[in-house]
């Protein structure tokens, strides 16, 4: 199982951003919705074994959370679009209730940020990624239930900062130049499944 949490500082957690201009009025919503599609889509396909958490700090709604699970997820598709479109229906319904709210297959909802996705992960290992940090290709991964936090455009706040150092979180860098999510997501991706082959070659 692979979880990726990311933060979008200033993305909005209110359905009230417009398609046509989705970096203009989300507050950068169109970040996280890009690391939805390179944690979760392959070609042709759905991790299945991947969840996804985004963190919606912006906006009179905020904070919010949505969980996008790909065991459970039907109709994805990869473009931006599409992907804001089902976002802004799920954030059109109302929560309030404790804990994650399922809003359709595979998409759930709650009130409040990174406190509602610790508490709905877990025992965990969790993984910070910072610029910097050791080099993914140098960290053996062996732990269990392994969680990767990301920034947005502007990196993390100071809480959420303190929050990850509070669990421990092992920083971990994806090369030497600061890259955009969404491509950190997938360069976490690309080292797991490569293990993960080698993994299947030796059984
Ligand atoms: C565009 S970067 C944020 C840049 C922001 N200006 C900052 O200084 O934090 C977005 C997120 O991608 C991840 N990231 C980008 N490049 C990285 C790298 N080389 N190693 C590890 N994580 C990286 C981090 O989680 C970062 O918060």
């Amino acid at each position: 199982m692979r979880r990726f949490v990311v933060v979008g500082q200033r993305a909005t957690a209110s359905p009230d951003f417009l398609l046509v201009d989705l970096p203009g009025t989300s507050g950068r919503l169109d970040v996280l919705l890009r690391c939805v599609r390179a944690a979760l889509l392959v070609s042709h396909g759905v991790r299945r074994d991947t969840v996804v958490y985004l963190v919606l700090l912006g906006g009179s709604r905020a904070p919010r959370t949505l969980r996008v699970e790909g065991e459970a997820v039907r109709f994805l598709r990869p473009d931006e679009r599409h992907l804001a479109k089902t976002v802004q229906k799920a954030l059109a319904t109302p929560s309030g209730s404790e804990g994650f709210v399922p809003i359709r297959a595979g998409i759930a909802l709650a009130d409040g940020g990174i406190e509602a996705v610790l508490a709905d992960l877990g025992p965990m290992t969790p993984y910070v990624l910072e610029e910097g940090a050791t080099d993914v290709r140098e960290v053996p991964f062996d732990a269990p239930a392994p969680v990767f936090f990301l920034g947005d455009h502007l990196g993390f706040d100071d809480v959420t900062r303190a929050r990850l150092a509070s669990v421990s979180a092992t920083a971990v860098g994806v090369g030497p130049v600061s890259v955009h999510a969404d491509d950190a997501v997938v360069i976490v991706c690309n080292e797991l499944d490569r293990r993960d082959a080698r993994d299947t070659q030796v059984t």
